[in-house]
């Protein structure tokens, strides 16, 4: 994604070049209108944001985002505007107005909305892993899903659903080492200029683990993390939407700029925590966090590495129930021994283990992400049609 800016003021127009370059978009300085209408019309551009510091272009706002608004967002920036315009603009679903004593904010939080992966569509559905600390399963879960996700359903012999699994821990990630391929996912390699990201390197980006599952895994290199904007993430996420039917991300659990938007942009959100006293307080913590964040993404809370009794029995079911009380949640057992097999053999647990009781626990994740999020490879094509 990228921004215009056309204005007549230098001052102004650098002020805004500024903010734009900072939440990541690679900025155009445009004489006038016709030279924006002729970027838009480029092939190629993707979407684009424009920022317009004049008050005598808001009629052309309105128009421009009338006739753009597929492909782009028009801002007005200015102290004032007639109401009436302004009115007309925001109808467009296209285009905002903006005051400069705010613009700071204000623009930040119109890119959340713009950038923000689009939930409906032909893009994938896109599940949040978000670990409340840790160390607490969050990287093994999501592997253990993209296999579950991605392989031939029991029932009818369906094939399963086209799966990316997204491992956004730029330091330090451990998706590549947990499937043993080869981690090839160097977003950094692109920073600042998130127009190169296209299909072709996303190709490049990708490491197969089998036929419908794809891995995106950092390689183990120093990343600057104020190098991974927020609109390089989303710009990525967007650029590889359309070749799946779900994106599943491995969040890290520290909070960076992008970690919130997209988990309100999710269709659903896994938050991952242990069984622990302190563990979980901090899974009912993140819990409550999410809850403040303005989403309609589903979410289920995953207590892994709980403790079971010689029955196989969860020893802290009731406890765990209490402090869940109204949400959903899954328990999975700890086994050590089986998760030091599957990593030392580069598979999930559930291909080398699938029937065993850690098995089953982590397939209940699987079919509550199938009810509430995925779409069956079926369907998927049928509405590309
Ligand atoms: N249910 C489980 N039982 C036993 N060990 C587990 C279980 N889930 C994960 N582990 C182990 O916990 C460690 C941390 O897992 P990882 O997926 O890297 O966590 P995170 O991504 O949250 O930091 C790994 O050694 C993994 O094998
Ligand atoms: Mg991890």
């Amino acid at each position: 994604m990228r921004s215009f800016i056309v204005g007549l003021d230098p001052g102004e127009v650098a002020r805004l070049a500024r903010l734009s370059a900072a939440i990541g978009f690679p900025v155009g300085v445009l004489p006038g209108l016709d030279a924006l209408r002729l970027e838009l019309a480029r092939p190629g551009v993707g979407r684009a944001l424009v920022l317009l510091p004049d008050l005598g272009l808001t009629r052309d706002a309105v128009r421009l985002a009338a006739e753009h608004g597929d492909t782009a967002f028009i801002v007005v920036v200015a102290d004032t505007i007639p109401p009436d315009d302004y009115k007309a603009l925001v109808r467009t679903g296209a285009g905002e107005w903006i005051q400069w004593g705010s613009c700071e904010v204000e623009l930040a939080d119109l890119v959340k909305r713009f950038a923000a992966p689009a939930h409906a569509g032909n893009g994938a559905r896109i599940v949040t892993f978000a670990p409340s600390k840790g160390g607490v399963g969050n990287t093994s879960l999501v592997a253990e899903m993209g296999v579950l996700l991605s392989g031939p359903k029991a029932a009818g012999g369906r094939s399963g659903s086209r799966v990316a699994v997204l491992d956004l821990n730029f330091q330090g990630g451990t998706l590549a080492d947990t499937l043993a391929v080869e981690p090839r996912f160097d977003l950094a390699e692109v920073a600042g200029r998130p127009e190169r990201l296209d299909e072709q390197l996303a190709e490049v980006f990708l490491s197969c683990y089998a036929d419908r599952l794809d891995v995106f895994a950092p390689p183990p290199r120093l990343v600057m993390l104020d190098d991974i904007t927020p609109n390089l993430v989303f710009t990525f996420i967007d650029t590889i939407s359309p070749r799946y039917d779900l994106v599943l991300v491995d969040l890290p659990s520290v909070a960076l700029g992008w970690t919130e938007t997209l988990i309100e942009g999710s269709d659903a959100v896994v938050v991952t925590g242990i069984a622990t006293v302190p563990g979980l307080r901090r899974l009912c913590d993140r819990l409550s966090r999410i809850d403040d964040l303005s989403t309609p993404a589903r979410r289920l809370a995953v207590v892994n590495q709980a403790d079971t009794d010689m029955m196989g029995r969860f020893v802290r079911r009731a406890e765990v129930d209490r402090l869940l009380a109204g949400r959903d949640n899954l328990l999975v057992r700890r086994d050590c021994a089986g998760m030091e097999t599957a990593a030392n053999s580069g598979q999930p647990l559930v291909e080398i283990a699938p029937d065993g009781r850690l098995g089953r626990d982590i397939r209940r994740i699987a079919k509550w992400i199938e009810a509430v999020a995925a779409r069956p490879a079926e369907s998927a094509r049928g509405s590309a049609a």
